[in-house]
């Protein structure tokens, strides 16, 4: 795909492996100065060598999205550094699977503090910019399971289905403001994340987290004209519709 994001500072959660890598890489060749985020300093410190050696623009910052201060830092240290911040990809996100009844509330809490509450905070604190300066977009990554439900999954489901529900709310709420909210919706992607909730699959029918990062490149390249709410995308040997 023919993209020019030169200029463009976007911030990636989740930076260090699997989707969130896979977009990084593809928003930094197409020109953006892509800022990294994670926990994971030594992967987010390859990830920014490697986007330089092949000529890209890449930072990185570290942040444990289950803190509140670490993301309010996370946003200060962007507003010091930056003109600006075009595009917010909340990518990061975990998932425990078990059935209810066995699942600890702690891993309820962190999954809702790191999937939704966070998402929640970044948006909150990235609108600032994007409001002063009249533009910016924002690309939520929810899941299939941000619409559907699967059994093992209730924590993680829901704290899906409330960043679909936060999502659409405020594409409402701040598209006065020629600010754009999009959502994606990956189903069965090869990471970390699918190996430790679904050791089942097989990894080689999976989606690839270039895939995703294809459809994250196709909604950047959208005239501001132009809506596309969101991109439900799923492995081509699964069930249509
Ligand atoms: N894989 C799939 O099939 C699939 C399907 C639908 C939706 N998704 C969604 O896609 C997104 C990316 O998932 P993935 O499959 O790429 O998972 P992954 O390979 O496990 O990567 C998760 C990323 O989130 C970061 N992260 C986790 N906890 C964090 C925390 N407390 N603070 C900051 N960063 C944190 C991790 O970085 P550190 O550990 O370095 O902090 C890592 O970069 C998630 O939102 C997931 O729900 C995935």
């Amino acid at each position: 795909m023919e993209q020019n994001l030169k200029g463009k500072n976007i911030l990636v959660t989740g930076a260090s492996r699997g989707i969130g890598r896979a977009v990084s890489r593809a928003v930094a060749g197409a020109g953006a100065n892509v800022i990294l985020t994670a926990r994971s300093e030594d992967a987010l410190s390859d990830l920014k060598k490697e986007i330089l050696s092949s000529g890209g623009r890449a930072e990185y910052i570290t942040a444990d999205l289950e803190s509140e201060k670490e993301i309010q830092d996370l946003f200060s240290k962007i507003g010091e550094n930056y003109s600006g911040l075009d595009v917010l990809i909340n990518n990061a996100g975990i998932a425990r699977a078990g059935e209810l009844v066995d699942c600890p509330i702690r891993d309820f809490n962190m999954l809702m503090n790191v999937n939704l509450k966070a998402v929640y905070l970044c948006c909150k604190h990235a609108l600032k910019m994007m409001i002063a300066a009249g533009s910016g977009y924002i690309i939520n990554i929810s899941s299939v399971v941000g619409i559907k439900g699967y059994a093992n999954q209730a924590a993680y489901s829901a704290s899906k289905h409330g960043v679909v529900g936060l999502s659409k709310a405020l594409a409402d709420e701040v598209q006065k403001y020629g600010i754009r909210v999009s959502l994606i919706h990956p189903g069965g992607v090869d990471t970390d994340l699918v190996k430790g909730t679904r050791p089942d699959l097989d990894s080689s029918l999976l989606l690839k987290p270039e895939d995703i990062a294809q459809a994250v490149l196709y909604l950047l390249s959208l005239s501001p004209r132009a809506m596309v709410d969101e991109i439900y995308i799923r492995r081509s040997l699964g069930k249509p519709f």
